[in-house]
């Protein structure tokens, strides 16, 4: 048991604003390991913001570079929770490379309401959710595809991101 925590490696997906940089934050020092941060990677690598690069070369050119930053990270030896972009599970091949890479992915799933308030009041650009008309269709359009996840985590608004956390490291690992 204790072998088969130490080797539990863990991916957080779900739609922008529900909180996935945050909880893998707490998570990684719950369980005293290193979190990686797709976007941060995307952005580190590429010397530019996410925003910059889809409003220059479109999503499509922005997809290869997120797949091609996950495939780099999965690799990593020291990956042990990693947060995606609210879009990274959508794309397929993106999923059969965490799979293969032997991740748990877990779904925190909330509102489109919860997650349009912490959209909103966030200071990061979110290129695909300028409006909240444009991003509600995308958060029902993505809904088919988190559903995929190996675990489903209800985000109930009344939690804080370290007792979502918590739960996440009592109930999965
Ligand atoms: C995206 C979500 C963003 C970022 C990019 C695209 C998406 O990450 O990867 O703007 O398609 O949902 P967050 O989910 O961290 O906001």
């Amino acid at each position: 048991m204790e072998q088969q925590r130490a080797n539990q490696k863990i991916i957080l997906t779900g739609f922008m604003g529900v909180g996935k940089s945050t909880v893998a934050r707490f998570l990684a020092s719950l369980l005293k390991c290193k979190k990686i941060d797709l976007d941060a990677v995307i952005e580190e690598s590429e010397r530019r913001t996410i925003a910059d690069i889809i409003g220059a070369h479109g999503e499509a050119h922005y997809r290869r570079i997120e797949t091609a930053n996950l495939n780099k990270i999965l690799s990593q030896k020291d990956a042990r929770i990693i947060a995606l972009g609210g879009g990274a599970w959508t794309i397929e091949e993106n999923r059969r490379l965490i799979k293969q890479h032997d991740f748990t992915t877990v779904w925190l799933e909330s509102s489109f309401e919860h997650c349009w308030r912490n959209i909103r009041f966030s200071k990061r650009v979110r290129p695909l959710a300028r409006n909240k008309m444009q991003a509600r269709q995308l958060f029902h359009e993505r809904q088919q595809f988190y559903c995929l996840a190996d675990w489903h985590f209800v985000v109930r608004p009344d939690l804080t991101s370290f007792q979502i956390a918590k739960k996440i490291a009592e109930e999965v690992f």
